[in-house]
């Protein structure tokens, strides 16, 4: 086991995201996902692939022939491979901290569709990632990012001690991560990894 499965119990995080997998993508999620995609996409990119409960069904709904899954965690990686199995795709799985690496083998101007869930506000430097997704685009491709936007630490603070897990300073501690970027914050950062 590596240093991120390592750090939090992974096994249970990866069956609580499978648990949670339909409040999170949910039938107003893909009525959207559905609108924003290109028609008939072929490829799809997925940043933090977690159990692949997502990109399974992605495959399956849009019909896709290719797939590259990404992730830290050998746990999420197993889980989603086991999880993907049998499916009438070809999919790469590869092992990646976002966070120090950005990945190099996709061919440049190949994705239909690049996703990230419950991941992106997690990033410290997300540029070269940006850049690199604006090089592996398709003419017709699309970015998704799906995530939790930035709001008050009030606002968070109500939202979680409702679930009853964290305590107060636990509940602080993860508000940097969860309430990182607003959608003027995303816009600034793809101005500046040149898109237009
Ligand atoms: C909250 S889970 C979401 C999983 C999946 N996208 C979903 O919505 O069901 C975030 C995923 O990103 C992965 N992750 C977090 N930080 C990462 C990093 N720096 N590099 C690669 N993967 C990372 C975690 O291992 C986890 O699988």
């Amino acid at each position: 086991m590596k240093d991120q499965d390592k750090q939090r119990d992974m096994y249970q995080f990866c069956l609580n995201m499978k648990e949670r997998y339909h409040t999170r993508y949910d039938d107003l999620f893909w009525r959207f996902f559905t609108m924003v995609i290109p028609p008939k996409p072929v490829t799809i990119a997925e940043y933090g692939v977690g159990p692949g409960l997502f990109l399974r069904d992605a495959i399956e709904r849009y019909s896709l022939k290719k797939a590259w899954a990404f992730d830290y965690s050998e746990v999420m990686l197993d889980h989603a491979s086991q999880h993907i199995q049998g499916v009438n795709a070809e999919i790469h799985f590869e092992k990646v901290d976002l966070q120090n690496e950005v990945p190099r083998n996709v061919p440049a101007g190949s994705i239909d569709i690049i996703f990230t869930g419950f991941l992106f506000r997690a990033l410290n430097k997300p540029i070269p990632l940006l850049e690199n997704w604006k090089s592996l685009l398709s003419k017709r491709g699309t970015i998704v990012i799906y995530d939790f936007g930035k709001f008050e630490l009030r606002t968070f603070e109500e939202e979680w001690s409702k679930k009853g897990e964290a305590s107060f300073e636990e509940i602080v501690d993860r508000y940097r991560n969860f309430s990182r970027y607003s959608l003027d914050d995303l816009r600034v950062l793809f101005e500046r990894a040149g898109f237009g």
